[in-house]
């Protein structure tokens, strides 16, 4: 074996062991067991989803996310598309659910390269199964656009208290402005605007950080047997967790995150983030070169009932997984820091 650099492999979860750190939230997958299958991409012509900001969504449009959310959420518990087991998905790959193939280690996807693509394929999946509730193949999920002035608040979408997509759990505060990181409402030093204006700078400076290295961007490598958590990219800590942290209640917390319906549109505003990011020329090549990265893979149950398994390399462009972002205005792209 001369000169043949020992190989490091791709991190995949054990299809077969969970455990359960917590015994009040028993969060193991209802799958084990399930035959596998390989993922393939969908195939056209499917109709292309346009995800568009939540804030701005037609009364139509947010009629029927709400009505698939309340359809999910009037599954049997032990049904995987049902809303508890959609939610126990994400709690599953944090930290002790779900273990590395075959190594009995601890699987984490969040502090790592794993971090965006893993939650790339969590969002596919479970838009296309609100489609498939909804009876609606061009089904997409919508964003909570924080990164504009317009969107740095719980969308209105979500605070009917009689509507599925009510969580009772957040921060009141949160109704008024959402500090996406070191932006704290505390109060009457600042006014609401400033506030906003404060909220665009980081944005600005965290993605200036992350402009053009995939390390800073994605975060560190994450291989087979390596220890979880070597280091999220910039965007993962910020804006990503304060939002999580200032919204407040269930979605404050990784393992109860999927219990606010809010969560999942956070998710997609972290993916445009990244979709915007690769289409800085170069970053998309940067993205895909090692093989670790490329071939790690998960397990989750589609719109059709399957045990699928997705790499990393089928969620490379969200085209090719049948969806886009509406193209909206990025104020925070030439705001001065
Ligand atoms: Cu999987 Cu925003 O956390």
């Amino acid at each position: 074996f001369f000169g043949i650099q020992a190989r490091s492999l791709p991190v995949s979860p054990d299809p077969n062991l969970c455990v359960e750190r917590d015994p009040n939230l028993k969060c193991c997958p209802s799958w084990m067991g399930k035959k596998i299958v390989d993922f393939t991409p969908p195939q056209q012509p499917s109709p292309l989803r346009v995800r568009r900001p939540a804030h701005a969504l037609d009364p139509e449009a947010a009629q029927k996310y709400a009505a698939a959310v309340a359809s999910m959420r009037a599954l049997p518990s032990d049904h995987p598309w049902s809303f508890i087991q959609q939610s126990n998905v994400h709690c599953a790959y944090c930290n002790d659910g779900l273990l590395q193939n075959g190594l009995n280690i601890s699987l984490e996807i969040h502090g790592s390269w794993l971090f965006f693509p893993w939650h790339r394929a969590y969002l596919y999946f479970y838009e296309r199964i609100l489609g498939k509730l909804a009876g609606d193949p061009s089904f997409a999920l919508p964003f909570w656009n924080w990164d504009h002035p317009a969107g740095m608040s719980i969308p209105e979408i979500y605070r009917d208290n009689s509507s599925s997509l009510y969580n009772p759990t957040r921060y009141p505060k949160a109704l008024n402005f959402t500090d996406i990181g070191g932006c704290p409402n505390d109060g009457n030093t600042t006014t609401l605007d400033a506030l906003k204006q404060c909220n665009l700078r980081v944005m600005h400076r965290q993605f200036a950080a992350a402009f053009n290295s995939s390390d800073l961007f994605l975060g560190h490598p994450y291989r087979a047997g390596g220890k979880p958590n070597p280091g999220g990219g910039v965007l993962e800590w910020l804006p990503h967790g304060p939002v999580h942290v200032n919204t407040g209640g269930d979605i404050s917390q990784i393992p109860t995150s999927g219990l606010d319906p809010l969560f999942y549109n956070h998710h997609a505003n972290v993916d445009r983030l990244w979709a915007i990011w690769a289409a800085i020329p170069g970053n998309g090549s940067k993205t895909f070169g090692d093989p670790d990265f490329n071939d790690a893979s998960f397990l989750f149950v589609d719109e059709n009932l399957q045990l699928v398994r997705i790499r990393v390399s089928d969620c490379a462009s969200t085209r090719n997984l049948g969806y886009i972002y509406e193209d909206v205005p990025l104020p925070w792209l030439n705001v001065t820091t």
